[in-house]
């Protein structure tokens, strides 16, 4: 049965189960559950005894021109889907507790977390990384799962818990796609009906336009990238980055199976990124990859 627990109580929470002799399992979020949070959940599952979701829209890590005050917020649906896919506990901090007066302590990442995302969100990754710390530290959990969706901020936090020796794992899942190709985000419900049949599908468009020349051969990354930027080119689409990076979140001189090919765009007022590892394409079923 689902329980939900506010920050008070939370450690107790996790503590008491860990008496039981049982492992606890973690899906930090942001709320406006999909399909991709709630396959962290069942991943979750599988590597713990206990699965705990966090609902916490961090303003830490909006800029002071991003979506903050729109961004999706429905804690009852929330509320149905974690306790229909078996969640144990809703962990759902109040910003007033969280951050009672504006933290002086952050967590100051490193210069993988200025380019890419970091570039076009400067400061975002030091609110993710100091939240993601502080969740750490009340939910005490045993493993995290988090979303490829997100690669730079899913690498980040896994150098956050080998820098600053957590005691938990990091777990990275895979991105679910809608059948077209889009992969799930909560941001997806900004976008028109029109924008989301047509310009949006220009991102898992531009990645397997950049796997297909490194599968044609093309291990240069610049002529990969730009084979990315060709397809981003779209009507109704500003394109922001196509970047191929390896796990250590460092450019490449030439292109692997194991690369990583980002890309970031805006459709509209709503700004969508996605990756895809090249070895892997976006998949024979489109709603894994
Ligand atoms: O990926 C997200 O939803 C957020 O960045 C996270 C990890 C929950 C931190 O606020």
């Amino acid at each position: 049965m689902l329980e939900r627990v506010g920050l008070a109580d939370m450690r107790a929470w996790s503590r008491a189960e860990r008496a039981r002799g049982r492992r606890i399992g973690f899906v930090p979020t942001m709320g406006c559950l999909h399909e991709g949070h709630l396959r962290l959940v069942d991943r979750a599952r599988e590597l713990a005894d206990r699965v705990v979701v966090s609902i916490f829209v961090n303003p830490l890590q909006f800029g002071p021109q991003e979506d903050l005050a729109r961004y999706p917020r429905d804690l009852a649906r929330d509320r149905t889907l974690a306790s229909d896919r078996g969640v144990d506990c809703l962990f759902v901090p109040e910003a007033g507790a969280m951050y009672p007066e504006p933290p002086v302590a952050r967590v100051v990442p490193g210069a993988p977390a200025d380019m890419l995302e970091g570039a076009a969100r400067p400061g975002h990754f030091a609110g993710v990384l100091t939240v993601v710390a502080k969740l750490f530290h009340l939910v005490e959990p045993d493993v995290a799962v988090f979303g490829r969706k997100d690669f730079q901020q899913a690498m980040l936090v896994k150098r956050l818990v080998q820098d600053l020796d957590f005691p938990l794992t990091i777990d990275v899942m895979p991105t679910i796609r809608e059948l077209d190709g889009l992969a799930l985000s909560s941001r997806n419900t900004y976008l028109s009906t029109d924008e989301r049949r047509g310009p949006a599908l220009a991102l898992s468009r531009a990645l397997r336009a950049m796997e297909q020349a490194w599968r044609g051969g093309d291990a240069d990354p610049a002529a990969v990238k730009r084979a990315g930027m060709d397809a981003l080119a779209a009507p109704g689409v500003m394109s922001e980055y196509c970047a191929l990076i390896g796990e250590d979140l460092q450019p490449v001189t030439r292109a692997t199976a194991h690369t990583v090919a980002l890309v970031a765009a805006r459709v509209g007022t709503t700004r969508l990124i996605d990756n895809v590892v090249l070895g892997e394409g976006i998949g024979a079923d489109p709603r894994v990859a």
